[in-house]
């Protein structure tokens, strides 16, 4: 094993021309809990732009800077090495996970990746690499989202904004597993297609139209029980008006509260959860991450059983992430993209 490695590496918070190729040092385990793998695709995730841009080069303080990080918060690859106290992987394992891209912690951008081996895991046996590596990070946050924070039951009205993204082509097929009326937003035709494909009843081009007078005309009143809200900013604002009395909305992106949200919420007896899939790697939650990694095996589960899928939108080498990058940002793809290496 060659002691240096290809990764997609940042010098400086920028645009997508910050994204450079390196030639550098691979990693090696730290300590007795760590695995190596050899990455064999790396998701690549609205996260890693926003990374980017602001954070790329700093620890969580947001002061220590570093000469160079590695972006790319989940992956799927071969277990490569060992440490002495992994006994549940072993070299050579087909495994998928979520770690690190930001925060000092290195990502997936890269032909090695470094970890502590508890938080790896079997990827689904009937997915390749490129296919697996689109899904930790978008089937956990939408299951947390759903089943965690949703409270969804059957029959109940639902509706996902961002609905052909990669969070929501995956939230609209649990939700579909839970027997919820799903309402999507979209902004065109491709977009609608693949919503419905994946199981949504209405898609509601919010270009084209009211999303509030869809929602009515759908349910018979207004608004829908749970509002997923995987868009965010303006969009968390106008959630609060798609939400129907008693209602819940769950969002996925930090944005500002609404004028008067608190009233509006009080008003409808609304109730209003957030999902950061991040966090317990920031306060290295040793528990909490062993419940994301059982998530991640339920999921394997679901995609082995024929029961999930995941839209594949671009597969690209290192060279093609930027373009990625600047698609994802624009909102313009549908599903997932994948850097395969
Ligand atoms: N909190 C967490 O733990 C967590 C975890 C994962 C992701 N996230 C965040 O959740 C959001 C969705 O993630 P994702 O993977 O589903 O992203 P995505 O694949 O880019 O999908 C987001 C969708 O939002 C729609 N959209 C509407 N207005 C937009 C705008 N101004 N800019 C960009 N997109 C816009 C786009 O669809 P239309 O063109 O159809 O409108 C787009 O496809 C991202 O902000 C991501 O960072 C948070």
């Amino acid at each position: 094993m060659s002691e240096k490695m290809r990764a997609l590496v940042v010098t400086r918070p920028g645009g997508p021309e910050v994204l450079e190729v390196h030639e550098v040092d691979r990693p090696r385990l730290r300590d007795e809990h760590d695995v190596l793998i050899r990455v064999k695709a790396a998701g690549i995730n609205p996260a890693d732009w926003q990374n980017r841009k602001t954070r790329a080069v700093y620890d969580n303080d947001g002061e220590t800077t570093r000469e160079k990080t590695i972006l790319g918060i989940d992956g799927a690859g071969v277990v490569a090495e060992t440490g002495s106290a992994v006994h549940h992987v072993q070299i050579g394992d087909e495994v998928w996970y979520i770690d690190g891209g930001y925060a000092g912690n290195p990502g997936s951008y890269a032909e090695y990746k470094v970890m502590r081996g508890d938080y790896v895991t079997a990827k689904p046996k009937t997915l390749g690499f490129t296919d697996a590596a689109a899904l930790p990070v978008v089937a956990l946050t939408a299951w947390e989202a759903v089943f965690d924070k949703g409270h969804v039951s059957s029959g109940d009205h639902v509706l996902v904004h961002g609905g052909a993204g990669g969070l929501g082509h995956i939230a609209i097929q649990y939700l579909a597993m839970l027997g919820a009326k799903i309402a999507a937003t979209v902004s065109g035709d491709a977009k609608a297609d693949l919503v419905r494909k994946f199981g949504a009843e209405l898609a509601i081009n919010y270009r084209m139209e009211s999303v509030e007078n869809a929602l009515l005309n759908w349910r018979g009143a207004p608004g829908a029980q749970v509002v997923f809200d995987f868009v965010g900013h303006g969009n968390f604002a106008a959630s609060f008006k798609h939400t129907a009395d008693y209602g819940r909305l769950v969002n996925t992106v930090v944005s500002d509260w609404p004028s008067g949200g608190n009233a509006m919420a009080e008003w409808k007896n609304m109730e209003i959860a957030f999902v950061n899939i991040g966090l317990p790697q920031i306060s290295r939650n040793h528990v909490i991450r062993l419940r994301q990694v059982g998530i991640l095996k339920k999921v394997a589960n679901l995609v082995d059983e024929g029961k999930l899928r995941v839209h594949i939108d671009r597969v690209v080498p290192f060279e093609g992430v930027a373009e990625v990058h600047r698609a994802l940002e624009a909102g313009e793809t549908l599903g997932r993209s994948v850097l395969e290496i």
